[in-house]
């Protein structure tokens, strides 16, 4: 095997959580580029199935958009059946969906506290067990969680508590389940990236240049693209001996 034939996902299904828009969306369609066969599943299920038709059409894949909360047992155990069902199999499951509060902590109300705990650690808890379920009763699978580099760094000047604590949860929740999962043949990994154009992260906005855009050593954002090419390592057999690893791509934005 060639070394670019282990970065193929020929044969392959993986299923990408918030996967119509943002970074989920370029996730999506370099899973598919590399020969994935792919589900977007978020909760707007028109954008979801639009999403899945637009990357059949560019690449030429089977592809399928379904309604998806990711906090909800029951949906999750229905997409995944679903999916098991339609494809055939599931090899890959990103855990992308997220979402994010900026306030300072004496600001933030309970129910955003709720929401963003649930889903950023509660949304990658659900699709991860519940797949490695059927993932280890089937030879095996990838997991790739989307992490932060706010997991280990407190962003500014926005302030975000609850994410950087709930996004520290997820990188300590994928070396747990790493560990445990091993002997399945499911490996776990997450991707830290730094600040990205997406409607999450107004990377643009004046007020955050100096912070964000200054302070990091290669002086830009990223385009999701840049982070989807990592998402492709981790889930296809490229990585085949990491698992438990947290791989940071954020123009150099944590050295300092
Ligand atoms: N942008 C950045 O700079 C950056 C940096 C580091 C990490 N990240 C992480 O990367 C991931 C994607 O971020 P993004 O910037 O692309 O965000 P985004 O544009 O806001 O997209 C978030 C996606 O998650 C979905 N989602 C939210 N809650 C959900 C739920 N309960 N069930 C299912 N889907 C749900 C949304 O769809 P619905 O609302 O329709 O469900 C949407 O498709 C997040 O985990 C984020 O924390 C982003």
């Amino acid at each position: 095997m060639g070394v670019l034939d282990r970065f193929s996902l020929h044969g392959k299904v993986a299923l990408v959580t918030g996967g119509y828009r943002g970074l989920g969306r370029a996730f999506a369609q370099a899973l598919a580029e590399a020969g994935a066969d792919v589900v977007v599943a978020a909760r707007d299920e028109a954008r979801s199935v639009q999403a899945a038709e637009e990357i059949a059409g560019s690449t030429g894949r089977k592809t399928l958009g379904l309604r998806l909360d990711v906090t909800s047992r029951p949906e999750v155990e229905a997409a995944i059946a679903r999916v098991t069902e339609h494809f055939g199999r599931l090899d890959v499951l990103v855990n992308n969906a997220g979402t994010c509060v900026h306030r300072p902590a004496l600001e933030v109300t309970d129910a955003e506290y709720d929401d963003v705990i649930t889903t950023n650690l509660k949304g990658v808890w659900l699709p991860s067990t519940v797949a490695a379920r059927w993932m280890g009763e089937h030879g095996g699978g990838s997991i790739v969680n989307i992490g932060s580099i706010s997991a280990s760094i407190v962003n500014r000047p926005q302030l975000q508590p609850v994410y950087n604590a709930s996004k520290a949860a997820v990188h300590q929740l994928t070396k747990s389940l790493a560990a445990e999962w091993a002997p399945l043949g499911i490996r776990v990994n997450a991707v830290a990236p730094g600040y990205v154009k997406t409607e999450m992260a107004p990377v643009d906005r004046p007020e955050f240049r100096r912070m964000w855009i200054e302070d990091a050593p290669m002086q830009r954002y990223a385009t999701p693209e840049e982070i989807a090419a990592t998402v492709v390592y981790l889930a296809s057999e490229a990585s085949s001996f990491s698992t438990g690893s947290v791989v940071v791509a954020d123009g150099g934005y944590t050295l300092f």
